[in-house]
């Protein structure tokens, strides 16, 4: 408890019979007659907090009676546990003092559609479940810091102006620099190659940026990327540390956050099975895999499935549909509408993806060595498997300047991706580094970019060029897969994307 027997929702386990005094927000109330119920929220919680007529003042309960959603005050009363009650605590209501009272609150308790939300999104984010994502990209990203800090990696931080192109050219943000022409950086990666040949083991950890003309649940024109590089690493080496590090993560969030991922319905059964060894697969595996019969048979029985969902849920609809004819109260209409949305919004994705299904199967079905894996095959894969899986050795063409040739095999690369299971795909790409002078640079020509932007980069194969790789990490994927929101803009407070800027 802090002065004046203030407390945080959070810690009223520890003041059970005691008076304390909340400051906060009204979240939701409902009246019945002499007795209120006010779900008040506070940066670290809900709470339920019951105001009785007669045990508050007269004033008090009329005042409370007409608070709007989202009214700031402060709330004293007695602490009790009660397992029903949100949080497992609530509080006997002994007063109340209003701080600012708002009305017309425009985010409801009713469901509203995503744009409207984006709109509102400086409002939004006071939602439980904003709150919960939110809270669970903090143990993300805390964890990502922790990892590498304690692995003995030396953080390093990396420009965001740059001359050079480390992913395609396509994608590029340009900045006018003083008169020059510099662009925002896609990657830290280039330059922290060269502070590996100084520290050895480094990560850097930023935005990125990326002008995405692509409109997709996976793309972001502004994201965050964590970027490990060592020095003397291989391919193997590069998979065992990736695999590691995303074990690690996803443990600490499931300690860490296992009551938001519940609010959130994410699949917590599927986090006991993320530990190493992950699948590897070798891009020609996959291939095989994508044109074979399973797959074929996968899809088919895959539609099938959609198909049934399809149906259960158009009989919902018209249940609820005739239920809200009925007599009901209020808050019963309330909800059935909040049902109603969100079931229309699944009917809708459920129908992408039946109409998707057959298209997916032919591009599977049709697919030719050495395109680059696209979205659908990537998801394809992700889907037939139950932990992550490693693809590994593209085909060269497909990939970036700086990624090593197999010596054994030139038309392919020593790269990864790493695919994170249950349909979600990519998270992470990565590679062991072309460390030849004469290939990279030929490389970057036939890449067709400026030469004289790389010649710093080449220097690091001119003086003591030894075997390095790394890999990067998308933040705002990583969250949406282990919390199962279906578009990565939910990942991050204020999302960037192709079509909008919001707030
Ligand atoms: O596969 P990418 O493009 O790899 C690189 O940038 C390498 N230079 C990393 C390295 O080796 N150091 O991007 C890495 C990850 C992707 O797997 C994905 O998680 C994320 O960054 N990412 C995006 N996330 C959101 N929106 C986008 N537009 C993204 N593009 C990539
Ligand atoms: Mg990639």
């Amino acid at each position: 408890m802090r002065s004046n027997n203030k407390a945080y929702i959070s810690e009223l386990k520890d003041n059970v019979g005691q008076e304390v005094t909340l400051e906060g927000w009204l979240y939701n109330s409902r009246s019945s007659g002499k007795i209120q119920f006010l779900i008040i929220r506070d940066g670290t919680g809900l709470c339920q907090c019951i105001a009785e007529k007669g045990t508050v003042s007269d004033e008090d309960f009329e005042q409370l009676k007409h608070l709007g959603q989202e009214s700031s005050l402060t709330v004293t009363g007695t602490v009790r546990k009660d397992e029903r009650s949100i949080g497992g605590y609530e509080l006997a209501v002994t007063g109340a003092e209003v701080i600012q009272a708002a009305n017309d609150y425009p985010i409801t308790p009713k469901s509203h559609g995503i744009d409207f939300l984006l709109k509102n999104r400086h409002l939004h984010l006071r939602s439980q479940r904003q709150w919960c994502i939110g809270k669970i990209r903090h143990t993300v990203i805390d964890a990502i810091r922790r990892f590498f800090n304690d692995n003995g990696f030396t953080l390093i931080d990396t420009p965001i102006f740059t001359a050079m192109a480390g992913e395609d050219t396509q994608t590029l943000f340009e900045v006018d620099y003083f008169g020059e022409p510099l662009h925002l950086t896609q990657t830290g990666q280039l330059h922290l190659e060269s502070a590996a040949m100084s520290f050895g083991k480094v990560y850097c950890f930023g935005p990125t940026f990326r002008a995405e003309k692509s409109k997709t649940r996976r793309h972001l024109t502004e994201f965050w990327m964590v970027e490990p590089e060592v020095a003397f690493i291989d391919l193997d080496g590069l998979l065992e540390l990736a695999e590691n590090f995303v074990s690690f993560v996803t443990a600490e969030v499931l300690r860490s956050n296992k009551s938001e991922l519940e609010t959130l319905g994410a699949d917590i059964s599927s986090f006991a099975k993320i530990k190493p060894p992950f699948y590897r697969l070798t891009y020609t595996k996959v291939v095989d895999i994508l044109m074979g019969e399973r797959t074929k048979e996968f899809l088919a029985k895959q539609l099938e499935d959609l198909k049934n969902q399809k149906e259960q849920a158009e009989k919902r609809i018209a249940e609820l549909e005739k239920e809200q004819q009925g007599q009901i109260k209020q808050w019963q209409k309330d909800k059935i509408a909040g049902e109603l949305i969100e079931l229309r919004s699944a009917l809708d994705e459920l129908g992408t993806r039946i109409e998707n299904n057959p298209k997916h199967a032919k591009l599977a079905a049709e697919f030719q060595w050495g395109k680059d894996l696209g979205g659908s095959d990537e998801t394809i894969i992700s889907q037939m498997h139950d932990k992550p899986v490693f693809v590994t050795h593209y085909p060269r063409a497909a990939k970036a300047f700086y990624m090593k040739t197999d010596r054994g095999n030139d038309k392919v690369v020593l790269n990864f991706d790493m695919l994170a299971p249950a349909g979600f795909g990519e998270i992470i790409g990565g590679s062991v580094r072309e460390d030849d002078y004469d290939r990279l640079a030929a490389r970057i020509k036939e890449q067709g970019l400026d030469i004289e932007n790389y010649n710093w980069y080449l220097d690091l194969r001119r003086y003591g060029s030894v075997p390095h790789g790394g890999f990067g990490l998308g933040v705002e994927r990583t969250v949406a897969w282990l919390t199962g929101e279906t578009h990565i803009r939910q990942c991050i407070a204020f999302p960037r994307m192709m079509d909008k800027v919001y707030i």
